[in-house]
């Protein structure tokens, strides 16, 4: 018998901080009635990048966004949670792993969206790259 029979039979739970949760509004639908995947990105964008200050300290640009998937639609109406967690601190660089869960009224688990990985630069107001104290 597998030892982690258990913790196999559990239901999938968000890995990171919660950084940023809100509900997904009409304004932000296609013609469809699907939330656009652009403002999904838009809220991860924002989660992380407060994630990422908080190891900064200083402004943060986004220098990159690795590939994403979607594994489900969003609807109007489902509270929006994006999960953050630091990955690696270079010098002037945060990676951040980003994971998005949805709850809709009648989902008895959350249920994951999507996840990648963002890089933020700790700039100057000038934005010129600034090298992060550790
Ligand atoms: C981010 C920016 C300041 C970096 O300037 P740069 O001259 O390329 O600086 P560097 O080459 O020293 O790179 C800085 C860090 O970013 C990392 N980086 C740069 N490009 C990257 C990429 N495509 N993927 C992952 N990391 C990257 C580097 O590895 C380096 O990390 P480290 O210092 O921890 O080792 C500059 O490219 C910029 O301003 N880009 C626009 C950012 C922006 O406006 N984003 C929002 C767009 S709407």
């Amino acid at each position: 018998m597998n030892a982690n029979s258990d913790l196999d039979d559990q239901a999938p739970t968000p890995n990171g901080d919660l950084m940023l949760q809100t509900v997904a509004m009409p304004a932000d639908t296609n013609p469809a009635g699907d939330i656009f995947a652009g403002w999904l990105v838009s809220q991860m964008d924002i989660a992380g990048a407060i994630k990422a200050v908080n190891v900064t300290h200083t402004r943060v640009v986004t220098v990159a966004i690795d590939s994403m998937h979607f594994l489900t639609s969003v609807r109007i109406g489902s509270v929006v949670s994006c999960y953050a967690e630091v990955v690696e601190v270079g010098r002037t660089s945060v990676r951040v792993k980003m994971e998005v869960w949805i709850d809709y009224h009648n989902s008895p688990e959350p249920i994951k969206v999507t996840e990648c990985e963002i890089v933020y630069v700790s700039v100057n107001p000038q934005g010129q790259t600034v090298p992060i104290e550790q």
